[in-house]
């Protein structure tokens, strides 16, 4: 139960937890299916283009304000009254992080990629080094996304 902090009214309070929880499941749940549109266009490279731009409409159009939403929504909480304990501190840091990644390097390079694609195919070197380099950092910021989940699951007593 998602005790609203002392103050806070009660039906606003679990409707932002909600929200909250809900856009950050949405995000990372589309997040999860760019490895299954990659793969499944990186096996027939007619579709790879049609793969790679869904995976970049999803990006910019609802997960990252999927996101949004949910940093927002949290700091409402916090606004609220809602006490940030270690773990969220750290949560939260890495969800800065997490953020800049996606908008000051992600977004950027699945661009580049994508126009490299169309421009080169997907046999050309700087493409393949460029979907290396896309993958890398998709593995990197799930793994920053899960880390943030289970922190704010299991509410580890950090110091
Ligand atoms: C990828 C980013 C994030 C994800 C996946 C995420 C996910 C979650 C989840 C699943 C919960 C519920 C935990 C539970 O049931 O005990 C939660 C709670 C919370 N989150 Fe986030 N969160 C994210 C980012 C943030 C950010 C950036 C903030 C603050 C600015 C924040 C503030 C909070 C707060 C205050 C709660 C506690 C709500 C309560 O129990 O009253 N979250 N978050």
């Amino acid at each position: 139960m998602h005790l609203p902090p002392e103050g806070a009214p009660p039906l606003i309070y679990t409707w932002l937890v909600f929200v909250h929880i809900f856009v950050t499941m949405l995000a990372v749940g589309l997040n999860a299916s760019y490895v299954i549109w990659i793969l499944r266009g990186t096996k027939d490279s007619a579709s790879l283009p049609f793969a790679l731009r869904g995976v970049k409409f999803i990006d910019d159009y609802v997960a990252n304000p999927c996101y949004l939403v949910g940093g927002l929504s949290g700091a409402l909480m916090i606004g609220m009254g809602k006490s940030v304990a270690p773990f969220l501190w750290v949560a939260m840091g890495l969800y800065v992080v997490a953020m800049a990644i996606a908008y000051g390097v992600y977004t950027p390079l699945l661009s580049r990629q994508i126009r490299v694609l169309e421009a080169k195919g997907s046999g050309d070197v700087e493409y393949q080094r460029l979907a290396r380099r896309s993958n890398q950092i998709g593995v990197l910021m799930g793994v920053l996304v899960v880390v943030i989940l289970l922190l704010k699951i299991f509410e580890p007593p950090l110091w």
